[in-house]
């Protein structure tokens, strides 16, 4: 513990402690000031009575130490101190004398309301047709929680990245996907799809191969509820005898072409963020093949509608996911003295999507695993105009919270936090925390 202390920057290291009328003021080694109200300390108390410690809940039941009935609205500090190993300890004195609390300094630094670091957003780094794709190594990311938690870190910097000596099969693939975490369930019957230039099957389910020529820059899934987050893309063959840019992948970074939007054509901006564009998918007897060692294939059922705005905005204003497929989309429900002017936003914003400007343009090669966030990037393919190019890809998706999750378990092991103080803390916090101890 002592080295531990040692490590830590100065941000979390306390130099003094105060108590004042109804708080604890803590004066930072860097200098920053931080307040702490009694009741909030109080109420936060990890002390085994208030906390369990095994389930990393409060322990809440009637009678028991963290009953709120029985919380104290103005409890009382007997003791203030900054203990040996640096944590804050409380000793509570009015209605509860004696009870002892004890709160680890790096947690408490980022649960200050004062801090400006909390409040800063990590800024997604915006591209255009110039974008340089970060490759990560399969084997790499396998075994490695930091290079897994470098090629998280980099999706929410730039949201794509591309994995490099990937088992060109399905069980490669699946591992590499599950390595972040559990496969999407999806509408249709299986979750790893299959795109093959040479199956007509998977001509009749996907929009992705029942034209030859351009597939547009679009997202997925914008008529679910909640679109799928990830978007995983892995070849499995490509062969080209043209060797030309044949079904290349097209990417485009949504929030760059918003903020380009956004500045030259603030109305239909507005527009897109305000008026509703549903979209909608009605498949009743369309069969897919289920397993593996199944003969036959099976029909799936599928009717959805939903209205969403292509562009969505935070509360703080800022985009923070684009949804936009032409192929879904189902009549407009706008007013007459709207439709012209909506109808001319959603073309210059689908003009933007296609622009060559904004579009990077690849191959996914065999062993290629392609990631992208499908609440940020469009993706698309160039022509194939060759019927005899071969070219297969598995697909499969995940959603917001699985990667959300795997990014918060390895910033929290990178903390080197117990389990205790890390549950309940922002992705901000955890983002800092990761971050907490000198180089
Ligand atoms: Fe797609």
């Amino acid at each position: 513990m002592t080295t531990l202390v040692r490590q830590l920057k100065s941000a979390f290291v306390i130099a003094s402690v105060n108590s004042t009328d109804n708080g604890v003021q803590i004066t930072w080694k860097d200098g920053h000031e931080s307040f702490y109200h009694n009741l909030w300390l109080r109420d936060t108390c990890h002390c085994p009575q208030c906390f369990q410690q095994d389930t990393l809940s409060l322990n809440s039941g009637e009678g028991e130490g963290h009953d709120p009935l029985k919380m104290p609205l103005n409890p009382v500090i007997q003791e203030v101190k900054c203990d040996r190993q640096g944590n804050l300890d409380i000793i509570w004195g009015g209605e509860e004398p004696g009870h002892h609390s004890v709160f680890d300094p790096s947690w408490l630094r980022v649960h200050c309301q004062k801090d400006p670091a909390l409040k800063q957003r990590r800024k997604p780094q915006l591209w255009d047709a110039s974008l340089s794709i970060p490759h990560f190594d399969y084997q790499e990311v396998m075994r490695d929680d930091e290079a897994l938690l470098q090629w998280l870190e980099k999706m929410v910097e730039l949201g794509v990245s591309m994995i490099d000596n990937v088992p060109p099969d399905k069980a490669g693939f699946q591992s590499l996907v599950e390595r972040v975490g559990p496969i999407q369930q999806r509408y249709h019957p299986i979750n790893i799809f299959t795109l093959d230039t040479a199956n007509k099957l998977d001509g009749n389910i996907h929009h992705a191969y029942q034209y030859m020529k351009r597939l547009h820059n679009h997202t997925d899934h914008v008529n679910y509820n909640v679109p799928p987050k990830l978007q995983f893309l892995g070849c499995v063959e490509y062969d080209n005898p043209d060797n030309d840019k044949q079904a290349y992948s097209t990417l485009v970074d949504g929030f760059k072409i918003a903020k380009v939007f956004r500045t030259q054509q603030p109305k239909y901006f507005e527009l897109l963020t305000q008026e509703y564009i549903p979209t909608g998918r009605r498949r009743l007897g369309v069969e897919e093949k289920v397993s593996e060692r199944e003969r036959g294939t099976t029909k799936y059922q599928w009717e959805t509608y939903h209205r969403h705005h292509v562009i969505n905005l935070d509360g703080n204003g800022e985009v923070y996911q684009i949804r936009h497929h032409e192929n879904d989309r189902v009549p407009l429900d706008v007013s007459h003295d709207k439709i012209q002017d909506l109808y001319a936003a959603y073309q210059a914003f689908t003009a933007l999507a296609e622009s060559p400007e904004y579009t990077a343009e690849f191959l996914i090669a065999p062993g290629q695993v392609l990631v992208n966030d499908n609440w940020r990037l469009l993706h698309g393919r160039t022509a194939i105009h060759n019927p005899s190019l071969k070219r297969i890809l598995l697909g499969a998706y995940m959603k917001p919270e699985t990667f959300r999750s795997r990014l918060r378990l390895l910033l929290g092991k990178k903390s080197g936090m117990p389990n205790m103080w890390l549950m309940g803390c922002s992705d901000r916090a955890l983002e800092i925390l990761a971050d907490r101890m000198n180089a």
